[in-house]
């Protein structure tokens, strides 16, 4: 209990509540989406954070009121240690929910571990249902494995499929995802690409769009306010607090999420920071602007009371400094120009 009470809720600048950090734990991948990486380049070693490190990162963070933490890459699962990093950060007083973003290629061996130390919840990525496409999209030959995975995850996590639709590309299968979500037992959330890494924004997929033609075919389209009842605990677990919005089709029985950065800026109820592999803080995922803890963990001169106290003041000015909002919509305001497996997804 003493250590919860030191926990201060930390607001930044605008009066928004930051609880929630992303940390990338790898920037290699063991896919190369198209989306992602247009131009593959051969993947560079970087130092990454050790184990420690990271811990050490989140306990600070805890005392800032962030209890909430996803684990993501570049793909997490390339990380061997990544299923004991999961059960240090969830032994650490006063920390929620850790949850894992994967490729799912990787998974289905893992899951027991990850289960095993403590992980809360499970987001798998897949873009396409198509095996040839699955191919065109990620470079691998994999779509078997990661069907596999998802069989296998939603037996023991609360698992939620990230589906990126892009134009021309994969786009109208999103009828088919919602069904597969059906029967597989998994929610599904369309996620607006966001154009990161200097690529254009073309491809992405309007969500109002898919809403529009959602309603009509189902003109009872419910979209889930925060009373509204959820049909089991596992249910009301996975909905969460982030971005996402849902919406009930009552004709299909079947919940459906939308992440629409682009179209429905969600920038005003924004809960996060981000680490990045190399440990770099980053307020908001559309600017170059980082502050890194590099130095501070690579001194060897200072105690581990003085290290704590520089990563605590450090994670306060990110916080605080957090920008109000992205401009992914405006290429000159988009200082990033890496992608989401550099900067942590
Ligand atoms: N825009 C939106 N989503 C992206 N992802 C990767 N790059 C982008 C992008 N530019 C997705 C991955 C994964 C999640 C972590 O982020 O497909 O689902
Ligand atoms: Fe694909 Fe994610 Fe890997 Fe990027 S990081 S190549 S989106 S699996």
């Amino acid at each position: 209990m003493a250590a919860r009470a030191e926990i201060i809720f930390m607001r930044d600048r605008y009066n928004r509540e930051i609880n929630y950090m992303r940390i990338s734990v790898t920037q290699a991948c063991n896919f190369r989406c198209i989306y992602c990486q247009p131009n593959p380049s051969s993947q560079t070693a970087s130092s990454l954070l050790t184990r420690d490190e990271l811990v050490c990162i989140c306990r600070q963070a805890v005392r800032l009121g962030i209890t909430r933490f996803k684990i993501t890459g570049g793909e997490p699962l390339l990380r061997p240690d990544v299923a004991q990093i999961v059960r240090d950060i969830k032994a650490i007083p006063g920390v929620g929910q850790v949850t894992l973003t994967t490729n799912g290629f990787l998974l289905k061996e893992k899951l027991e571990e990850l289960a095993e130390a403590g992980l809360d919840g499970i987001n798998i990525s897949l873009d396409t249902l198509q095996e040839t496409r699955f191919r065109e999209v990620t470079r691998v030959d994999g779509l078997h494995q990661v069907l596999e995975a998802i069989e296998e995850s939603r037996k023991r996590f609360p698992t939620k499929l990230n589906v990126v639709l892009l134009k021309g590309i994969n786009e109208e299968e999103w009828l088919d995802f919602i069904r597969f979500g059906k029967e597989h037992g998994v929610i599904v959330r369309f996620l607006e690409w966001m154009p990161l890494g200097g690529s254009k924004t073309e491809q992405t997929v309007d969500n109002r769009e898919l809403i529009k033609l959602l309603r009509e075919r189902e003109p009872n389209l419910q979209k889930l306010k925060p009373k509204t009842p959820i049909a089991s605990d596992a249910e009301k677990q996975t909905f969460g607090n982030g971005p996402a919005e849902y919406y009930y089709l009552p004709r299909e029985k079947v919940w459906v999420g939308f992440i629409s950065a682009m179209h429905n800026r969600f920038c005003e109820n924004c809960n996060r920071i981000r680490l990045t592999a190399t440990g770099e803080l980053k307020g908001c995922l559309c600017y170059a602007k980082q502050d890194s803890l590099r130095e501070i963990l690579s001194d060897r001169g200072l105690t581990d009371n003085r290290r704590e106290e520089l990563i605590h003041k450090k994670l306060q000015k990110v916080i605080y400094e957090k920008p109000l909002m992205h401009h992914l919509e405006n290429q000159e305001k988009t200082t990033e120009k890496s992608t989401m497996k550099d900067i942590g997804g």
